[in-house]
Protein backbone atom coordinates (compact mmCIF):
# COMPACT_ATOMS: atom_id res chain seq x y z
CA UNK A 1 0.00 0.00 0.00
CA UNK A 2 1.02 3.44 -0.89
CA UNK A 3 2.20 5.95 1.82
CA UNK A 4 -0.86 8.04 0.08
CA UNK A 5 -3.37 5.83 0.39
CA UNK A 6 -2.26 4.45 3.78
CA UNK A 7 -3.15 8.44 4.56
CA UNK A 8 -6.34 8.20 3.14
CA UNK A 9 -7.44 5.35 5.46
CA UNK A 10 -6.25 6.84 8.44
CA UNK A 11 -7.74 9.95 7.66
CA UNK A 12 -11.21 7.36 6.86
CA UNK A 13 -10.85 5.66 10.45
CA UNK A 14 -10.36 9.26 12.47
CA UNK A 15 -13.66 10.32 11.08
CA UNK A 16 -15.43 6.89 11.61
CA UNK A 17 -13.84 7.25 15.33
CA UNK A 18 -15.08 10.69 16.00
CA UNK A 19 -18.60 9.41 14.25
CA UNK A 20 -18.80 6.77 17.04
CA UNK A 21 -17.90 8.66 19.90
CA UNK A 22 -20.92 10.63 19.07
CA UNK A 23 -22.86 7.94 18.68
CA UNK A 24 -21.68 6.47 21.69
CA UNK A 25 -23.12 9.43 23.71
CA UNK A 26 -26.54 8.40 23.11
CA UNK A 27 -28.25 5.31 24.04
CA UNK A 28 -30.36 4.85 20.38
CA UNK A 29 -27.29 5.61 18.47
CA UNK A 30 -24.86 3.83 20.32
CA UNK A 31 -25.31 0.76 18.27
CA UNK A 32 -24.14 2.54 14.97
CA UNK A 33 -21.73 4.29 16.99
CA UNK A 34 -20.11 0.56 18.13
CA UNK A 35 -19.83 -0.37 14.84
CA UNK A 36 -18.47 2.55 13.80
CA UNK A 37 -15.79 1.87 15.77
CA UNK A 38 -15.28 -1.54 14.63
CA UNK A 39 -14.74 -0.43 10.87
CA UNK A 40 -12.31 2.24 11.70
CA UNK A 41 -10.56 0.26 14.08
CA UNK A 42 -10.31 -2.66 11.17
CA UNK A 43 -9.62 0.32 9.05
CA UNK A 44 -6.50 1.54 10.88
CA UNK A 45 -4.96 -1.82 11.59
CA UNK A 46 -4.89 -2.92 7.80
CA UNK A 47 -3.65 0.37 6.81
CA UNK A 48 -1.12 -0.15 9.12
CA UNK A 49 -0.05 -3.46 8.63
CA UNK A 50 -0.02 -2.96 4.90
CA UNK A 51 1.44 0.71 5.07
CA UNK A 52 4.74 1.99 3.96
CA UNK A 53 6.30 1.62 7.85
CA UNK A 54 6.02 -2.26 8.08
CA UNK A 55 7.84 -4.53 5.82
CA UNK A 56 7.07 -8.20 4.69
CA UNK A 57 9.27 -9.96 6.64
CA UNK A 58 7.28 -8.23 9.66
CA UNK A 59 4.01 -9.12 8.72
CA UNK A 60 3.40 -12.75 10.07
CA UNK A 61 5.14 -11.54 13.33
CA UNK A 62 2.17 -8.68 13.75
CA UNK A 63 -1.33 -11.52 12.49
CA UNK A 64 0.68 -13.92 15.12
CA UNK A 65 0.28 -11.30 17.52
CA UNK A 66 -3.17 -10.07 16.59
CA UNK A 67 -4.75 -13.76 16.81
CA UNK A 68 -3.20 -14.37 20.25
CA UNK A 69 -4.48 -10.62 21.12
CA UNK A 70 -7.88 -11.19 19.62
CA UNK A 71 -8.18 -14.85 21.23
CA UNK A 72 -7.63 -13.51 24.58
CA UNK A 73 -9.68 -10.86 23.92
CA UNK A 74 -12.38 -12.72 22.92
CA UNK A 75 -12.02 -14.94 25.38
CA UNK A 76 -12.23 -12.59 28.48
CA UNK A 77 -15.09 -10.76 26.62
CA UNK A 78 -17.39 -13.91 26.83
CA UNK A 79 -16.16 -14.76 30.01
CA UNK A 80 -16.82 -11.03 32.10
CA UNK A 81 -19.80 -10.75 33.92
CA UNK A 82 -21.26 -7.13 33.38
CA UNK A 83 -20.60 -6.33 36.96
CA UNK A 84 -16.39 -7.44 36.56
CA UNK A 85 -16.44 -4.63 33.27
CA UNK A 86 -14.55 -2.10 35.26
CA UNK A 87 -11.99 -4.27 36.28
CA UNK A 88 -11.66 -5.74 33.01
CA UNK A 89 -11.39 -2.50 31.25
CA UNK A 90 -8.80 -1.23 34.21
CA UNK A 91 -6.78 -4.50 32.85
CA UNK A 92 -6.83 -3.13 29.13
CA UNK A 93 -5.60 0.01 30.32
CA UNK A 94 -2.89 -1.38 32.10
CA UNK A 95 -1.81 -2.77 28.96
CA UNK A 96 -1.99 0.58 26.89
CA UNK A 97 0.51 1.53 29.65
CA UNK A 98 2.72 -0.82 29.56
CA UNK A 99 2.95 -0.77 25.58
CA UNK A 100 3.27 2.66 25.70
CA UNK A 101 6.77 2.23 28.16
CA UNK A 102 7.88 -1.02 26.46
CA UNK A 103 7.35 1.66 23.02
CA UNK A 104 9.54 4.04 24.58
CA UNK A 105 12.68 1.85 25.86
CA UNK A 106 12.35 -0.25 22.47
CA UNK A 107 12.70 3.43 20.61
CA UNK A 108 15.53 4.67 22.71
CA UNK A 109 17.66 1.73 22.03
CA UNK A 110 16.86 1.83 18.15
CA UNK A 111 19.78 3.48 16.55
CA UNK A 112 17.05 3.77 13.53
CA UNK A 113 15.19 5.78 15.59
CA UNK A 114 17.43 8.96 15.87
CA UNK A 115 19.70 8.55 13.39
CA UNK A 116 19.47 11.86 11.31
CA UNK A 117 18.37 13.61 14.48
CA UNK A 118 20.53 16.53 15.85
CA UNK A 119 20.05 19.73 18.19
CA UNK A 120 16.47 20.66 18.79
CA UNK A 121 14.92 17.36 16.80
CA UNK A 122 17.09 15.27 19.25
CA UNK A 123 15.80 17.02 22.21
CA UNK A 124 12.50 16.77 21.23
CA UNK A 125 12.87 13.01 20.50
CA UNK A 126 14.62 12.33 23.81
CA UNK A 127 11.42 14.33 25.40
CA UNK A 128 9.14 11.90 23.36
CA UNK A 129 10.43 9.26 24.76
CA UNK A 130 10.94 10.29 28.19
CA UNK A 131 7.43 11.14 28.79
CA UNK A 132 6.14 8.54 26.94
CA UNK A 133 7.63 5.74 29.50
CA UNK A 134 6.30 8.23 32.14
CA UNK A 135 2.89 8.36 31.47
CA UNK A 136 2.90 4.30 30.62
CA UNK A 137 4.64 3.65 33.63
CA UNK A 138 2.58 5.81 35.68
CA UNK A 139 -1.14 4.08 33.64
CA UNK A 140 0.26 0.53 33.63
CA UNK A 141 0.71 0.71 37.58
CA UNK A 142 -2.18 2.56 38.27
CA UNK A 143 -4.14 0.33 36.02
CA UNK A 144 -3.27 -2.84 38.00
CA UNK A 145 -3.52 -1.08 41.41
CA UNK A 146 -7.68 -0.30 40.22
CA UNK A 147 -7.91 -3.90 38.95
CA UNK A 148 -6.69 -5.19 41.91
CA UNK A 149 -9.05 -3.16 43.81
CA UNK A 150 -12.45 -3.36 41.99
CA UNK A 151 -11.51 -7.08 41.72
CA UNK A 152 -11.50 -7.32 46.01
CA UNK A 153 -7.81 -8.50 45.73
CA UNK A 154 -6.74 -5.34 47.57
CA UNK A 155 -8.67 -3.30 50.01
CA UNK A 156 -11.12 -0.82 48.90
CA UNK A 157 -10.19 1.67 51.78
CA UNK A 158 -7.37 4.27 51.00
CA UNK A 159 -3.87 3.69 51.48
CA UNK A 160 -2.82 6.98 53.55
CA UNK A 161 1.10 7.14 54.42
CA UNK A 162 1.84 9.90 56.45
CA UNK A 163 3.03 12.91 54.45
CA UNK A 164 1.90 11.57 51.07
CA UNK A 165 1.54 14.68 49.11
CA UNK A 166 5.63 15.77 50.04
CA UNK A 167 5.86 12.04 48.76
CA UNK A 168 4.13 12.81 45.39
CA UNK A 169 5.83 16.29 45.15
CA UNK A 170 9.08 14.92 45.84
CA UNK A 171 8.40 12.18 43.15
CA UNK A 172 8.24 14.99 40.87
CA UNK A 173 10.99 16.39 41.53
CA UNK A 174 12.89 13.50 41.11
CA UNK A 175 10.92 12.49 38.15
CA UNK A 176 12.09 16.45 36.78
CA UNK A 177 15.67 16.07 37.73
CA UNK A 178 15.92 12.69 36.03
CA UNK A 179 14.75 14.11 33.07
CA UNK A 180 17.46 16.47 32.99
CA UNK A 181 20.12 14.17 33.46
CA UNK A 182 18.27 11.87 30.30
CA UNK A 183 18.44 14.59 28.21
CA UNK A 184 22.07 15.30 28.71
CA UNK A 185 22.74 11.90 28.16
CA UNK A 186 25.32 11.41 25.24
CA UNK A 187 24.91 7.86 24.82
CA UNK A 188 22.28 5.12 25.06
CA UNK A 189 24.18 3.51 28.33
CA UNK A 190 24.26 7.15 30.04
CA UNK A 191 20.81 7.31 29.59
CA UNK A 192 19.25 3.97 30.36
CA UNK A 193 20.10 5.09 34.48
CA UNK A 194 17.82 7.97 34.99
CA UNK A 195 15.54 6.20 32.34
CA UNK A 196 15.11 3.19 34.66
CA UNK A 197 15.08 5.35 37.68
CA UNK A 198 12.43 7.58 36.25
CA UNK A 199 10.58 4.18 35.14
CA UNK A 200 10.84 3.24 39.11
CA UNK A 201 9.34 6.20 40.78
CA UNK A 202 6.47 6.37 37.50
CA UNK A 203 5.37 2.83 38.83
CA UNK A 204 5.30 3.89 42.96
CA UNK A 205 3.44 6.98 41.79
CA UNK A 206 0.84 5.18 39.52
CA UNK A 207 -0.18 2.57 42.19
CA UNK A 208 0.46 5.01 45.44
CA UNK A 209 -1.86 7.43 43.66
CA UNK A 210 -4.40 4.72 43.22
CA UNK A 211 -3.60 3.23 46.45
CA UNK A 212 -5.01 6.59 48.09
CA UNK A 213 -8.48 6.15 46.76
CA UNK A 214 -11.22 5.24 48.44
CA UNK A 215 -13.82 3.12 46.78
CA UNK A 216 -16.49 5.35 46.12
CA UNK A 217 -14.49 7.49 43.99
CA UNK A 218 -13.29 3.99 41.82
CA UNK A 219 -15.79 4.67 38.95
CA UNK A 220 -13.76 8.37 38.44
CA UNK A 221 -10.21 6.55 39.20
CA UNK A 222 -10.94 4.17 36.10
CA UNK A 223 -12.39 6.81 33.53
CA UNK A 224 -8.98 9.04 34.80
CA UNK A 225 -7.13 6.11 33.85
CA UNK A 226 -8.66 5.89 30.47
CA UNK A 227 -8.09 9.27 30.01
CA UNK A 228 -4.39 8.37 30.81
CA UNK A 229 -3.94 5.79 28.65
CA UNK A 230 -5.33 7.73 25.14
CA UNK A 231 -2.39 9.95 26.14
CA UNK A 232 -0.07 6.97 26.65
CA UNK A 233 -1.02 5.83 22.81
CA UNK A 234 -0.79 9.26 21.96
CA UNK A 235 2.57 9.80 23.40
CA UNK A 236 3.39 6.23 21.52
CA UNK A 237 2.15 7.87 18.42
CA UNK A 238 4.52 10.64 18.69
CA UNK A 239 7.70 7.87 19.14
CA UNK A 240 6.69 6.25 15.89
CA UNK A 241 5.89 8.91 14.13
CA UNK A 242 2.07 7.45 13.73
CA UNK A 243 -0.27 10.57 13.19
CA UNK A 244 -3.53 8.28 13.75
CA UNK A 245 -2.35 6.90 16.98
CA UNK A 246 -1.47 10.39 17.90
CA UNK A 247 -5.10 11.31 17.09
CA UNK A 248 -6.99 8.56 18.10
CA UNK A 249 -4.97 8.79 21.60
CA UNK A 250 -5.80 12.29 22.20
CA UNK A 251 -9.89 11.64 21.20
CA UNK A 252 -9.95 8.82 23.92
CA UNK A 253 -7.96 11.09 26.50
CA UNK A 254 -10.05 14.00 26.09
CA UNK A 255 -13.22 11.90 25.79
CA UNK A 256 -12.14 9.74 29.46
CA UNK A 257 -11.03 13.73 30.90
CA UNK A 258 -14.48 14.68 29.94
CA UNK A 259 -16.30 11.24 30.98
CA UNK A 260 -13.95 12.09 34.53
CA UNK A 261 -15.45 15.37 34.89
CA UNK A 262 -19.28 14.24 34.62
CA UNK A 263 -18.39 11.62 36.55
CA UNK A 264 -17.68 13.89 39.33
CA UNK A 265 -20.10 16.33 38.90
CA UNK A 266 -22.51 13.08 39.41
CA UNK A 267 -20.80 12.28 42.75
CA UNK A 268 -20.51 16.32 43.63
CA UNK A 269 -16.64 15.72 43.97
CA UNK A 270 -13.90 17.82 42.67
CA UNK A 271 -11.60 16.18 40.60
CA UNK A 272 -8.43 17.51 42.49
CA UNK A 273 -10.07 15.97 45.45
CA UNK A 274 -10.54 12.51 44.12
CA UNK A 275 -6.93 13.07 42.81
CA UNK A 276 -5.50 13.89 45.80
CA UNK A 277 -7.26 10.87 47.58
CA UNK A 278 -8.64 9.83 51.14
CA UNK A 279 -12.55 9.43 50.79
CA UNK A 280 -13.92 7.87 53.70
CA UNK A 281 -10.96 8.37 56.49
CA UNK A 282 -13.04 10.98 58.17
CA UNK A 283 -14.40 9.99 61.52
CA UNK A 284 -17.57 9.32 59.23
CA UNK A 285 -15.55 6.60 57.20
CA UNK A 286 -17.82 4.33 55.39
CA UNK A 287 -18.01 0.19 56.56
CA UNK A 288 -16.66 -2.50 53.85
CA UNK A 289 -19.86 -2.85 51.10
CA UNK A 290 -22.21 -5.16 51.94
CA UNK A 291 -21.30 -5.04 55.82
CA UNK A 292 -24.88 -4.72 57.68
CA UNK A 293 -25.29 -1.11 58.95
CA UNK A 294 -26.27 -0.19 62.58
CA UNK A 295 -30.14 -0.27 62.78
CA UNK A 296 -31.06 3.31 62.87
CA UNK A 297 -34.46 2.39 63.33
CA UNK A 298 -37.32 0.27 62.56
CA UNK A 299 -37.94 -0.80 59.04
CA UNK A 300 -41.51 -1.24 57.96
CA UNK A 301 -41.24 -5.26 54.99
CA UNK A 302 -43.87 -5.48 52.53
CA UNK A 303 -44.46 -8.73 50.66
CA UNK A 304 -44.45 -8.96 46.89
CA UNK A 305 -48.12 -9.41 46.47
CA UNK A 306 -48.48 -6.22 48.22
CA UNK A 307 -46.61 -4.12 46.26
CA UNK A 308 -48.10 -5.52 43.20
CA UNK A 309 -51.61 -4.26 44.83
CA UNK A 310 -49.75 -0.45 44.94
CA UNK A 311 -48.74 -0.82 41.53
CA UNK A 312 -51.52 -1.48 40.21
CA UNK A 313 -53.47 0.90 41.93
CA UNK A 314 -51.00 3.47 41.07
CA UNK A 315 -51.15 6.14 38.73
CA UNK A 316 -47.63 7.25 38.61
CA UNK A 317 -44.71 4.88 39.20
CA UNK A 318 -40.83 5.39 38.80
CA UNK A 319 -38.46 3.10 39.00
CA UNK A 320 -34.65 3.00 40.10
CA UNK A 321 -32.61 0.36 39.27
CA UNK A 322 -29.23 0.25 40.87
CA UNK A 323 -26.18 -2.39 41.21
CA UNK A 324 -28.58 -5.17 42.53
CA UNK A 325 -30.60 -5.29 39.48
CA UNK A 326 -27.44 -5.93 37.38
CA UNK A 327 -26.63 -8.57 40.16
CA UNK A 328 -29.72 -10.75 40.23
CA UNK A 329 -30.40 -10.15 36.38
CA UNK A 330 -33.62 -8.63 36.79
CA UNK A 331 -33.85 -6.45 34.05
CA UNK A 332 -36.09 -8.74 31.54
CA UNK A 333 -38.85 -9.09 34.82
CA UNK A 334 -38.56 -5.42 35.09
CA UNK A 335 -39.36 -5.12 31.36
CA UNK A 336 -42.15 -7.78 31.84
CA UNK A 337 -43.94 -5.43 35.27
CA UNK A 338 -43.20 -2.13 33.03
CA UNK A 339 -44.59 -3.90 29.67
CA UNK A 340 -48.13 -5.10 32.20
CA UNK A 341 -48.29 -1.84 34.38
CA UNK A 342 -48.54 0.22 30.84
CA UNK A 343 -50.85 -1.75 29.34
CA UNK A 344 -52.91 -0.91 32.41
CA UNK A 345 -52.80 2.59 31.56
CA UNK A 346 -49.83 3.57 34.38
CA UNK A 347 -47.34 5.84 33.50
CA UNK A 348 -44.13 4.49 34.54
CA UNK A 349 -40.35 6.00 34.25
CA UNK A 350 -37.29 4.46 34.75
CA UNK A 351 -34.67 7.13 36.41
CA UNK A 352 -31.09 6.56 36.22
CA UNK A 353 -28.56 8.12 38.27
CA UNK A 354 -25.44 8.80 36.26
CA UNK A 355 -23.22 6.43 38.46
CA UNK A 356 -25.64 3.85 39.18
CA UNK A 357 -24.07 0.25 39.09
CA UNK A 358 -20.60 -0.31 38.84
CA UNK A 359 -19.54 1.08 35.28
CA UNK A 360 -20.60 4.44 33.17
CA UNK A 361 -24.03 3.70 31.70
CA UNK A 362 -24.38 -0.28 33.43
CA UNK A 363 -28.19 0.66 33.63
CA UNK A 364 -29.02 1.95 30.18
CA UNK A 365 -27.08 -1.14 29.05
CA UNK A 366 -28.74 -3.72 30.60
CA UNK A 367 -32.83 -2.05 30.15
CA UNK A 368 -31.82 -1.55 26.23
CA UNK A 369 -30.89 -5.66 26.60
CA UNK A 370 -34.44 -6.40 27.86
CA UNK A 371 -36.38 -3.39 25.25
CA UNK A 372 -37.67 -0.96 27.86
CA UNK A 373 -38.43 1.63 25.47
CA UNK A 374 -35.85 4.85 25.72
CA UNK A 375 -38.55 7.26 25.92
CA UNK A 376 -39.27 6.02 29.50
CA UNK A 377 -35.67 6.02 30.50
CA UNK A 378 -34.68 9.39 32.20
CA UNK A 379 -31.61 10.84 33.52
CA UNK A 380 -31.41 11.67 37.41
CA UNK A 381 -31.87 15.49 36.48
CA UNK A 382 -34.75 15.21 34.22
CA UNK A 383 -37.40 13.75 36.58
CA UNK A 384 -36.07 14.08 40.25
CA UNK A 385 -38.33 17.20 40.58
CA UNK A 386 -41.44 14.60 39.64
CA UNK A 387 -41.07 12.51 42.86
CA UNK A 388 -43.75 14.26 44.60
CA UNK A 389 -46.20 13.79 42.02
CA UNK A 390 -45.70 9.79 42.04
CA UNK A 391 -47.16 7.06 43.70
CA UNK A 392 -44.75 4.72 43.92
CA UNK A 393 -41.26 5.08 43.54
CA UNK A 394 -39.22 1.37 43.25
CA UNK A 395 -35.97 0.74 44.17
CA UNK A 396 -34.45 -2.23 42.70
CA UNK A 397 -30.95 -3.13 43.98
CA UNK A 398 -30.19 0.35 45.14
CA UNK A 399 -28.59 2.00 47.78
CA UNK A 400 -25.99 5.11 47.71
CA UNK A 401 -27.61 6.62 44.91
CA UNK A 402 -31.24 7.11 47.05
CA UNK A 403 -29.12 7.83 49.91
CA UNK A 404 -30.60 11.50 51.44
CA UNK A 405 -28.48 11.42 53.94
CA UNK A 406 -26.18 12.68 50.96
CA UNK A 407 -28.31 15.43 50.87
CA UNK A 408 -29.25 15.77 54.84
CA UNK A 409 -25.98 14.98 56.65
CA UNK A 410 -23.05 17.06 55.98
CA UNK A 411 -20.82 14.44 58.02
CA UNK A 412 -21.98 11.66 55.55
CA UNK A 413 -19.08 10.13 53.17
CA UNK A 414 -21.29 10.76 50.38
CA UNK A 415 -22.62 14.25 51.26
CA UNK A 416 -22.91 16.57 48.30
CA UNK A 417 -23.50 13.58 46.22
CA UNK A 418 -26.97 14.05 44.23
CA UNK A 419 -29.89 11.33 44.57
CA UNK A 420 -32.68 10.18 43.55
CA UNK A 421 -35.02 11.38 45.76
CA UNK A 422 -37.42 8.80 45.83
CA UNK A 423 -38.33 9.65 49.58
CA UNK A 424 -40.60 12.48 49.17
CA UNK A 425 -42.93 9.91 46.38
CA UNK A 426 -46.06 9.11 48.19
CA UNK A 427 -44.92 5.30 48.75
CA UNK A 428 -40.89 4.11 47.97
CA UNK A 429 -40.64 0.42 47.90
CA UNK A 430 -36.76 -0.70 48.31
CA UNK A 431 -35.91 -4.04 46.53
CA UNK A 432 -32.82 -5.56 48.18
CA UNK A 433 -31.50 -8.70 50.14
CA UNK A 434 -30.82 -7.22 53.74
CA UNK A 435 -29.77 -4.32 55.50
CA UNK A 436 -26.48 -4.59 54.26
CA UNK A 437 -24.97 -1.22 52.67
CA UNK A 438 -23.99 -0.62 49.32
CA UNK A 439 -21.21 0.27 47.11
CA UNK A 440 -19.95 3.43 49.70
CA UNK A 441 -20.57 1.48 52.79
CA UNK A 442 -23.10 3.92 54.73
CA UNK A 443 -26.00 3.10 56.54
CA UNK A 444 -29.33 4.71 54.55
CA UNK A 445 -32.23 6.42 56.63
CA UNK A 446 -33.93 6.29 53.72
CA UNK A 447 -34.85 2.77 54.81
CA UNK A 448 -36.64 3.82 57.85
CA UNK A 449 -39.09 6.64 56.74
CA UNK A 450 -42.52 6.15 57.05
CA UNK A 451 -43.25 5.78 53.84
CA UNK A 452 -40.70 3.96 52.86
CA UNK A 453 -41.03 -0.36 52.71
CA UNK A 454 -38.80 -2.62 52.67
CA UNK A 455 -39.16 -5.84 49.85
CA UNK A 456 -36.41 -8.12 51.42
CA UNK A 457 -35.28 -11.14 48.74
CA UNK A 458 -33.28 -11.21 45.31
CA UNK A 459 -34.10 -8.83 43.55
CA UNK A 460 -35.63 -11.10 40.17
CA UNK A 461 -36.62 -13.93 42.67
CA UNK A 462 -39.42 -11.21 44.05
CA UNK A 463 -39.98 -9.48 41.09
CA UNK A 464 -40.58 -12.87 39.60
CA UNK A 465 -43.21 -12.99 42.63
CA UNK A 466 -44.70 -9.30 41.66
CA UNK A 467 -45.08 -10.01 37.97
CA UNK A 468 -47.09 -13.05 39.08
CA UNK A 469 -49.11 -11.00 41.32
CA UNK A 470 -49.87 -8.67 38.66
CA UNK A 471 -50.64 -11.11 36.03
CA UNK A 472 -53.29 -13.04 38.88
P1 LIG B 1 -25.01 0.22 45.72
O1 LIG B 1 -25.06 1.44 46.54
O2 LIG B 1 -23.74 -0.53 45.61
O3 LIG B 1 -26.16 -0.73 46.30
C1 LIG B 1 -26.52 -1.90 45.65
C2 LIG B 1 -27.46 -2.67 46.56
O4 LIG B 1 -27.92 -3.78 45.80
C3 LIG B 1 -26.78 -3.24 47.79
O5 LIG B 1 -27.08 -2.49 48.94
C4 LIG B 1 -27.29 -4.68 47.86
O6 LIG B 1 -27.99 -4.88 49.10
C5 LIG B 1 -28.27 -4.79 46.70
N1 LIG B 1 -28.15 -6.07 46.00
C6 LIG B 1 -27.05 -6.75 45.66
N2 LIG B 1 -27.38 -7.89 45.06
C7 LIG B 1 -28.73 -7.94 45.01
C8 LIG B 1 -29.67 -8.88 44.52
N3 LIG B 1 -29.29 -10.02 43.95
N4 LIG B 1 -30.98 -8.59 44.64
C9 LIG B 1 -31.40 -7.45 45.24
N5 LIG B 1 -30.55 -6.53 45.73
C10 LIG B 1 -29.22 -6.77 45.61
O7 LIG B 1 -25.49 0.48 44.22
P2 LIG B 1 -26.09 1.79 43.55
O8 LIG B 1 -27.18 2.36 44.38
O9 LIG B 1 -26.35 1.40 42.14
O10 LIG B 1 -24.91 2.85 43.60
C11 LIG B 1 -23.73 2.68 42.87
C12 LIG B 1 -22.54 2.84 43.78
O11 LIG B 1 -21.42 2.26 43.13
C13 LIG B 1 -22.20 4.30 44.05
O12 LIG B 1 -21.66 4.42 45.35
C14 LIG B 1 -21.13 4.57 42.98
O13 LIG B 1 -20.27 5.63 43.33
C15 LIG B 1 -20.41 3.24 42.95
N6 LIG B 1 -19.74 2.91 41.70
C16 LIG B 1 -20.28 3.33 40.54
C17 LIG B 1 -19.63 3.04 39.35
C18 LIG B 1 -20.25 3.58 38.10
S1 LIG B 1 -19.37 4.39 37.07
N7 LIG B 1 -21.53 3.43 37.88
C19 LIG B 1 -18.45 2.27 39.34
C20 LIG B 1 -17.95 1.79 40.56
C21 LIG B 1 -18.61 2.14 41.75
P3 LIG B 1 -28.15 -6.36 49.69
O14 LIG B 1 -26.79 -6.90 49.82
O15 LIG B 1 -28.86 -6.14 50.98
O16 LIG B 1 -28.99 -7.12 48.71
Amino acid sequence: MSASLATVAYIGATILFILSLGGLSNQETARRGNLYGMIGMSLAVLATIFGPQVTAEGIPMIVGSVLVGAIIGLYAARKVQMTQMPELVALMHSMVGMAAALVGYATYVDPEASKNLDGAAHAIHAGEIYIGIFIGAVTFSGSVAAFGKLSGRIGGSPLLLPARHWLNLLGLIAVVYFGREFMNAHTVQDGMVPLVIMTAIALLFGIHMVMAIGGADMPVVVSMLNSYSGWAAAATGFMLSNDLLIVIGALVGSSGAILSYIMCNAMNRSFISVIAGGFGTTAAAPKPTGEAAEPQGEVSPILAAETAEMLRDAKNVIIVPGYGMAVAQAQHTVFEITKTLRDKGVNVRFGIHPVAGRMPGHMNVLLAEAKVPYDIVFEMDELNDDFPDTDVAIVIGANDIVNPAAQDDPTSPIAGMPVLEVWKARTSIVMKRSMASGYAGVDNPLFYKDNNRMLFGDAKKMLDEVLLALKA
